[in-house]
Parts: C-alpha cells; structure tokens; sequence
C-alpha cells in the first residue's frame, strides 16, 4: 500500500516511517525540513520518498498524496513555546496544513487520515487521569490549533466518509529527537546536556508532571490506528500511562548518565500545563493498545542511542 507521512522527516514520522517500510508498504513523505532531517530518512531507504514542501500549500499536499490509501499527518510546529511566540505563522502551519491534509486525502480518494493531535489540548484540567471526554481548556496558540484541527479531523469523516483518527500524543521521546533548539522536547535537551556534563535548567519547581511515552509505543499506535475497523471520527490518548515529575525525571538520568546533584532552575514557561496525565482505556478497548516500554527502559534506551550515535 501506498502511505503518505507528513513530517515524515521529523521525530515521531521518521520512526513511523521506517516502521511502514518495514512491513512492506511503499510511503511518500511530505516534510518542509523545517525541524526534520533527511538523515533520519537514511534507514528506510529507496521505498520512503521525499518530497521537500510545506504542508501549507495546498497544491504540494496534493501531489504528495497521489495514490495514497492512508495518510499520517504528523507535521506541524511541535513546540508550544514557538507558537507562543509566532502564532500566525504556525495557525498556517498546524491549522491550515490540517485542513489542506484533509481536502488532498479526500480529491484522491484515500481510505483514511491519522492525524497527530495533542493532550495540550487538556490544558490544566484538574479530572486526572484525563479521559478523551475531558472538557478542552487549551492554553496556547499549539493547543487551539491542535483543537481545531481535531475538529475538522472528525466533520470530515462526518461529511464525507473520509475514515479519520486523532492520537492526542502525550510528551513523546526517544531517539531522533533533535535537542538542538530550546524550543526541543525537555527529555532530548536534558539528555544532550547531561551527556556534554552541561547542567540542564528545569522551568519552575520541576514538580510539574507528563505521561511520557516513548516513541516506539507512539509507532504501534498509529500502526494500530491505520488498520483497526471501526474506529473512524474517534479519538484516543497515547501516553505511557503514568506521571513523572521534572524533579524525578532528572534523578532517572543522573542515575543513568551521572551529572550535577541539582539541576538549575528558572522561571516557569507562559502557557505550561502543570500536570499532564492520561487514562488510556479506550485506546486499549478501541485500537488494542498499551503502553510496552516504562519510562525508566526508554530513558536507558535512549541514552545508548544517543551515546551510540556520537
Ligand atoms: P518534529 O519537529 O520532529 O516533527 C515535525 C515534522 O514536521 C518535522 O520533520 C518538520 O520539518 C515538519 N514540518 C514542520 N512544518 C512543516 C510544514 N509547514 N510542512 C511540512 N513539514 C513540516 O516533532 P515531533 O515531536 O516528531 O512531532 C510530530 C507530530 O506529533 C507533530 O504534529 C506534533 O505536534 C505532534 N505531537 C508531538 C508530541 C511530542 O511529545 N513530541 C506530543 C504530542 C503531539
Ligand atoms: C510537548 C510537546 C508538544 C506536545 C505536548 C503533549 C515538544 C517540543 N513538545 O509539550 O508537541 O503536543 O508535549 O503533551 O515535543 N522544560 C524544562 N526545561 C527545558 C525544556 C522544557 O524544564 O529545557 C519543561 C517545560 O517547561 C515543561 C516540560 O519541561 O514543563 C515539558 O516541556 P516540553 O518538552 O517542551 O513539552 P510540552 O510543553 O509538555
């Protein structure tokens, strides 16, 4: 089958990416190398295709979509704190790259769309763990536009019979995640800096929490996602299933990397959610899924990786 990634070149999308090619499956991908890399492409090969375009024209979306049967959407500007700062230009991005995804996946008669959405929908909601049902309390510029492309996510398979599902991921890591702009996930910043006996710098009192789940997980998820029946118009949370603090977080990657007893601190980030926490229920009723690597492997993994890599 023919597979369309957007943001294919990304974190998440190169590992969904080598994933799809390692069950046979020809994918085009889609990607502005604004964040990703073609490096993180080099695994899978001559069957995963690079387009270099932006999801923001509508035009180039078509093209990529040709003949595509399932569509993963996944790029967008991951960082809250960069759409705090830049909201027009990433509503073009994470908005209006949604909609130009689904009106390309429906002019070329796709099956279905799996589109990344986000628990910073949740926003601090206090009904923890958060269900799927949970009112929405989006707090930044990236959650509103992760909302509101849920939203159009859902009307499209209502009104045209597009199939499409939204996995709100929760805080993803693992290797390919790039820590090299402030703007990266903490676990990938807190990893580089450990490994170059840096001292990292956690934001507020490190007592804030995230189901952090880690990116294989993320992977058999939208595998699960692009295949089960019945699922279509429905959304699910993906998260390891458990909270860490920032605090303990820090402790797990001393323990495994060595490094200053205290972390430095600073003031705390506008628009950050306080504790972030999933029930994944009906992504085990629903998709067949659950969680496989505990936070504490992942980190251990991903420290051999990353070691491994340099
Ligand atoms: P990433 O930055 O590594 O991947 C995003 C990819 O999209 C990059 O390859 C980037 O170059 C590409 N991209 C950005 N703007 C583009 C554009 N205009 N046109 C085409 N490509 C563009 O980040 P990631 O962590 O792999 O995130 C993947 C998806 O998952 C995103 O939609 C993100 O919002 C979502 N998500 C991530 C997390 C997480 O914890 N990492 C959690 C929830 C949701
Ligand atoms: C992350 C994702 C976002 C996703 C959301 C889902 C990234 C960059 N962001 O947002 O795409 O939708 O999860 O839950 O992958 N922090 C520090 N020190 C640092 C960096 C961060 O203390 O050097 C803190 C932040 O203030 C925050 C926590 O770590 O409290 C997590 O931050 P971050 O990794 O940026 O993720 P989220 O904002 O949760």
């Amino acid at each position: 089958m023919r597979v369309l990634v957007t943001g294919g070149a990304g974190f998440i999308g190169s590992n969904l990416v080598d994933a799809l090619v390692a069950r046979g499956d020809e994918v085009v991908v889609l990607d502005d190398l604004s964040t990703g890399k073609r490096e993180n492409l080099e695994a899978a090969g001559d069957r995963a295709r690079l387009i270099v375009g932006s999801v923001a024209d509508y035009d180039t979306v078509l093209a990529a979509a040709e003949g595509c049967e399932l569509v993963y959407h996944e790029a967008a500007v991951a960082s809250v704190q960069r759409t705090v700062e830049a909201p027009v230009e990433t509503n073009q991005v994470n908005l209006g790259g949604t909609l130009n995804v689904l009106e390309a996946a429906r002019a070329v008669k796709a099956r279905r769309v799996v589109f990344a959405g986000s628990a910073a929908t949740y926003g601090d909601n206090p009904d923890l763990p958060l269900r799927e049902d949970a009112k929405p309390r989006p707090q930044s510029p990236y959650a509103i536009e992760k909302l509101a492309s849920e939203q159009y996510v859902k009307v499209w398979a209502d009104l045209y019979g597009l199939e499409t599902v939204t996995l709100r991921y929760f805080n993803v890591f693992g290797p390919r995640q790039d820590p090299g702009s402030p703007y990266s996930g903490v676990i990938s910043i807190f990893v580089d800096r450990l490994l170059r006996g840096q001292v990292p710098t956690i934001f507020g009192d490190g007592e804030q929490t995230r189901d952090f789940v880690f990116v294989s997980d993320v992977v058999r998820a939208n595998l699960l996602a692009g295949t089960v029946d019945g699922v279509s118009g429905r959304v699910f949370n993906i998260a390891g299933g458990g909270p860490t603090s920032l605090n303990q977080l820090y402790g797990h990657l001393r323990s495994v990397i060595g490094g200053a007893e205290r972390p430095n601190y600073a003031e705390a980030r506008a628009g950050d959610i306080r504790h972030s926490l999933a029930n994944i229920d009906a992504a085990h009723e629903g998709l067949g899924y659950r969680p496989g690597v505990p936070v504490a492997e992942g980190l251990a993994r991903l420290v051999e990786a990353v070691r491994a890599a340099r």
